[in-house]
């Protein structure tokens, strides 16, 4: 019988895994090892009934070695530490990974199946066994337009993206909550009060923003009432590794010939868990709008295309109407004034599910398919 071992399986994605796993029914048919890299020798229930059986040790290679796949959340120093260790003893698993450490690998994939099956499947029959979740703004971007790369129809992309705490971590979602709560209770009960003075609002609160006492520890800076211009460590030429990750992440997924650039500003903002992304493109020619329309639609069962429109659009394609969802809203579509090559639209998406869980849940089943156990 199969075995897999699940690495990370507690954290915020593992959890959103598990979860996922338990409403599809994936969890049967095969043995399922838990491995903790702290509570080795206890057991535990995912997804809120199932047992995990006594956990392992998730540095232990020797029980590692035992699996035919390994699902790991951990991140990215575990993969580090262990995926070395793991090769250099011989291992044959698949390797099934959310962290962006082996991404870029030769022989690596990144998953992101309903945009590049076909890459999965040649990979797995030449044999590679090393399967990376993407850059969750990059999986969730080709979520809502993927279909235009598989049409030839994109020369370049800037994308503006307005991402959610939660792909800064569970702590950081946390954090943006007290940081709301502290602005929250600064003006008192002057923000109930329709008479109160606004401006004397907005004085109290911007001087608890700029307070020593507001609570700072994670994001450095105010994001509740901000916003934060910058994602991750700086690069030489001036972007982000999370831009940077936009151009390399992408074209590998889709395992372009020439490289299609992308590029644009990552920025985070007050949103919980639905990163959201505005995109100018420029199209390889001039294509009518209702076909534009076609071919995102198209593109996979999740993509829903929102009307142009002012009430649509504030009750489809926010993070706020997204969260929990699968389904990747696709909308404000218009060719832009600047020709009718330049086509602009705003997608968004659960930075935990399409954008984390979801690709490796899908891996795992996939593998499993191919393996025929
Ligand atoms: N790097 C992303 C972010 C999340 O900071 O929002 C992980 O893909």
């Amino acid at each position: 019988m199969l075995k897999t071992g699940f690495v990370g399986y507690r954290g915020m994605v593992g959890s959103v895994l598990m979860k996922r796993m338990a409403e599809e029914n994936d969890f049967k048919d095969f043995e399922k090892v838990f491995f903790s890299t702290s509570q080795a020798g206890k057991t535990d229930t995912i997804a809120g009934e199932t047992s995990t059986g006594i956990l392992e040790n998730a540095e232990n290679i020797e029980k590692l070695k035992q699996m035919d796949i390994i699902v790991t959340c951990q991140g990215g120093s575990y993969t580090e530490k262990v995926y070395p260790q793991l090769m250099a003893s011989g291992w044959k698993g698949y390797w099934i990974d959310a962290a962006s450490t082996l991404r870029m690998k030769d022989d690596a994939i990144i998953i992101l199946d309903p945009v590049n099956r076909n890459v999965i499947n040649d990979a797995l029959a030449k044999g590679i066994k090393c399967y990376v979740g993407g850059n969750c703004t990059v999986s969730l971007m080709l979520m809502g337009i993927g279909s235009l790369f598989n049409n030839n129809l994109v020369e370049w992309i800037s994308s503006m993206t307005y991402q959610a705490s939660s792909g800064a971590g569970a702590v950081n979602m946390k954090e943006l909550l007290t940081q709301m709560a502290a602005l929250g209770s600064a003006a008192g009960d002057m923000i109930y009060d329709p008479a109160s003075a606004i401006l004397e609002v907005d004085r109290l609160i911007t001087e608890k923003m700029r307070s020593s006492d507001f609570p700072v520890e994670n994001f450095k800076v105010p994001l509740a009432g901000s916003i934060i211009p910058w994602i991750d460590k700086g690069l030489e030429n001036g972007q982000t590794k999370e831009e940077w990750k936009g151009v390399v992440e992408l074209n590998k997924i889709l395992m372009t010939k020439k490289q299609i650039p992308v590029d644009g500003i990552c920025v985070r903002i007050g949103a919980m868990r639905s990163h959201s992304q505005a995109l100018t493109i420029k199209l390889t020619k001039d294509v009518p709008i209702k076909d534009i329309y076609d071919i995102l639609a198209a593109g996979n069962e999740w993509v829903k295309i929102v009307p142009n429109e002012l009430e649509a659009t504030r009750a489809e394609l926010t993070p706020a109407a997204v969260s929990g969802t699968l389904t990747i809203p696709v909308g404000r579509i218009r060719k832009m004034n600047i020709g009718n090559e330049y086509l602009t639209l705003f997608t968004v998406g659960d930075q935990l599910l399409w954008g984390a869980a979801e690709p490796l849940r899908r891996m795992f089943n996939i593998v499993r398919e191919y393996l025929g156990k």
